[in-house]
């Protein structure tokens, strides 16, 4: 097998390279002047196993069509199977037709993909797993659970709660707080699928005097971190964390848990940003083995 890093992910790539000890093989990248996206495969793939890593975050419109692009490329470039892992994907939370008349973005992405020429496919921590049914491939999604866990307990906190902030995140609550033997719960969360604008309800949970973890699939614009810290905070709770497996953290986010009585904000590296602590690249080389 040879490692491909795409454009999105040269970083992850390299390492979940290195971490296998396998070559890895460099995508000469530009982008033209009117912005489309120039990739060039600057060794021969013809007859190779590869695993090509490319997130889709950001842009996500843009690195999808890079992710599209280059699979169908190292296809016509010989390459005997594709497997194509994706750090984070990007519109897996269009997973429903919520709304009458709505499209399921995370099923079209993923139908595209297997045309693409996909063999195998490869995720971490999609929004929702069931979603992988769309393919009629090997598709796996990884946990990155595990890396995060790890860290968490070197980290030191002291008896953490690790808390999800609403239903749907409980399972990495839940797998966390096995791995750590911590005490673990959720928030309630309910989203206006018109407006978008969120409530968070947290009368379950006695945080008072606790350090908690707050842990989620994805921070975008901090608000439902933000209003379950604020919650945490005004119950009492001592030292508050945020952690998720991607930090999308669009422009304000920080400030929005900071000034909501986040005393830390951590993330993975599936996606680039300023909080990434904890690598993803032992989960991927793991699961690619
Ligand atoms: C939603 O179900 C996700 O798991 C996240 O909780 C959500 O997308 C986070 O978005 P934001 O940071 O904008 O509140």
């Amino acid at each position: 097998m040879i490692i491909v890093p795409g454009p999105s992910s040269m970083k992850l790539g390299k390492e979940v390279a290195a971490l296998l000890g396998l070559r890895s093989v460099a995508v000469e990248y530009k982008n033209f002047p009117d912005g489309e996206s120039y990739q060039r495969l600057t060794e021969s793939v013809g007859g190779e196993d590869v695993a090509l890593v490319h997130t889709t975050y950001p842009n996500q419109d843009k690195r999808l069509v890079e992710l599209l692009i280059i699979i169908d490329g190292l296809k016509s470039l010989g390459a005997a199977k594709v497997r194509v892992v994706v750090p984070y994907m990007a519109y897996a939370r269009q997973d429903t037709r919520f709304r009458e008349g709505e499209v399921v973005s995370i099923n079209s992405l993923f139908k595209m993909i297997q045309s693409a020429g996909a063999d195998e496919f490869y995720t971490v921590d999609l929004h929702k797993e069931a979603s992988l049914s769309a393919f009629g491939i090997k598709a796996r999604n990884l946990y990155a659970t595990e890396v995060i866990a790890d860290y968490l307990k070197r980290s030191g906190l002291e008896e953490p709660y690790i808390l999800s902030p609403d239903k749907g995140a409980i399972m990495i609550a839940k797998r966390i707080g096995e791995r750590i033997g911590a005490e673990y719960g959720n928030f309630e969360k309910t989203r206006d699928r018109i407006t978008g604008a969120i409530t968070v309800k947290g009368e379950k949970v006695n945080a008072r005097g606790r350090n908690v973890a707050i842990v989620d699939d994805l921070i975008s614009t901090g608000g439902t971190i933000a209003n379950a810290a604020k919650i945490l905070k005004e119950g009492g709770a001592k030292r508050v964390i945020a952690i998720c497996s991607h930090p999308l953290l669009v422009a304000g986010a920080y400030e929005r848990m900071m000034g909501a009585g986040v005393d830390e904000v951590l993330g993975t590296d599936t996606v680039e940003s300023s909080i990434g602590k904890i690598s993803v690249a032992p989960l991927i080389a793991k699961g690619l083995q």
